[in-house]
């Protein structure tokens, strides 16, 4: 049977970075009919209750119904060190986040983070993640179970490293290529589950791991290939001491068949011309963390780059210091904002939804409400507390209605969630 949701119903047309705010579709009184899985219409609700009759209603009044938010860059083995104090990027690494990687090596263990982690994110409205595990193939296995068995779409691979971590957390150059393959060809494309082929970062690799992980690549275009790039001013300058032939920290990934569409690259602050030209060239993905960019103290992105590659957005927890969407755009305004750039709240939106889709190349899968795309759904409620509530009521527009809950919002606004057509969280 199908259902109909009935609320304000937002979604985007075109791209806002390009177009303005004219690239939002908003229905004040709208409906989006979902079947098998699948958005089927999208219009007023007066024309869709008229036309499915039979539909079952679900009527969320005021609140929003929009594309599930995609967090486009995650750890989700760094679920219980979130938030832990006072070090920057090589020292938080192997201060906080080595150790409890290492736990991963019980599955039992990678399983309870694996149900907690999308417990979490999904109480948060995220629908998709793309995630980091760990050097253990076990710690992919869980995952993807967990995303599977909640129906959601998820991207995830295991973490290659072969130097400079402890003993424990290496793999080396074979065996990372070996058992990546081998869950490549256990999970790649099984339900709504994608492998995304996973270099930690050029100072945790050799360059012959990368080499090996770029022919890995070369056999499986279709897979994205996730990894770090210029987070930190001391990272990049160990990318040179490690990599002294390398023209730049790019130049790692470049030369190693490491950097083409559908390579996804986290953080990409301290960029240098030709990385920036390089990037844009080669048609790969920017992901923007900005609650880890200033948890960590790593720097302020450049949102101009979103007219010129694909940009997404991410919490990078546990270096980013919350798992909701909404708070990340909260923090992306700000980072913008202390770069001279005020983003409109059309753009913060669609950077959590389309822009992250993009970012994945799954456009035209998820990220939007529109006929054919998976009914990956959030509602919003746009007056969730007191505070949020009274800073709404002189609103005149959408989008003065909707940036309260941007700057403020939290779990309490996640009304329901939507997993491919099925109600998960409070429906
Ligand atoms: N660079 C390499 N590994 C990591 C990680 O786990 N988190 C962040 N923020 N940066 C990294
Ligand atoms: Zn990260």
């Amino acid at each position: 049977m199908a259902d109909l949701l009935l609320g304000q119903v937002l979604s985007f047309v075109g791209d806002p970075f390009v177009d303005g705010p004219a690239a939002a579709r908003h229905i004040a009184d709208g409906a989006v009919l979902v079947s098998a899985g699948k958005i089927v219409a999208v219009g007023e609700a007066a024309a869709l209750r008229a036309a499915h009759p039979q539909a079952r209603r679900h009527d969320y009044g005021r609140a929003l119904i929009s594309a599930g938010f995609i967090d486009a860059h995650a750890h989700y083995p760094q679920t219980a060190i979130i938030a832990s104090w006072g070090k920057r990027l090589i020292d938080w690494l192997n201060h906080y986040t080595f150790p409890e990687e290492m736990r991963f090596s019980d599955p039992a263990y990678a399983a309870k983070i694996a149900g907690r982690y999308l417990d979490l994110v999904t109480a948060q409205g995220t629908t998709t993640v793309a995630s980091y595990c760990t050097i253990h193939p076990g710690s992919v296995e869980a995952f993807f179970a967990a995303a599977r068995s909640r129906g959601m779409r998820a991207y995830a691979g295991k973490t290659c490293m072969d130097r400079n971590a402890p003993a424990g957390l290496c793999d080396t150059a074979q065996s990372a290529y070996d058992e990546s393959k081998a869950l490549i060809a256990k999970w790649h494309g099984t339900d709504r589950l994608s492998y995304v082929i996973t270099p930690r970062f050029s100072p945790t690799s050799t360059p012959g791991q990368l080499q090996a992980l770029g022919a890995l690549w070369a056999e499986y275009p279709d897979c994205l290939m996730q990894t770090h790039l210029c987070e930190q001013p001391d990272e990049i300058a160990w990318v040179h001491a490690l990599f002294p032939q390398a023209r730049d920290y790019l130049d790692t990934y470049e030369s190693t068949g490491l950097l083409r569409e559908g390579a996804v690259f986290g953080h990409a602050i301290h960029l240098t011309p030709r990385e920036r030209a390089r990037l844009i060239e080669a048609g790969a993905s920017l992901v923007h963390c900005p609650t880890s960019n200033t948890f960590i103290g790593s720097g302020l992105f450049d949102m101009g780059l979103a007219t010129q590659v694909r940009v997404g957005l991410a919490t990078d927890t546990g270096g980013g210091s919350s798992f909701s969407m909404l708070r990340t755009m909260a923090a992306a305004y700000e980072v913008a904002q202390l770069r001279h750039q005020s983003l409109h709240p059309a753009q913060l939106w669609w950077l959590a939804t389309v822009g992250s889709a993009r970012a994945l190349r799954a456009e035209s899968q998820i990220g939007n409400i529109a006929p054919g795309l998976e009914a990956d759904l959030v509602v919003v409620d746009l007056a969730s507390t007191p505070a949020i509530e009274q800073a709404t009521r002189r609103a005149e527009t959408l989008w003065q209605a909707l940036f309260p809950t941007i700057m403020m919002g939290d779990d309490r606004a996640i009304r329901s969630v939507w997993l491919g057509g099925k109600p998960s969280v409070r429906a």
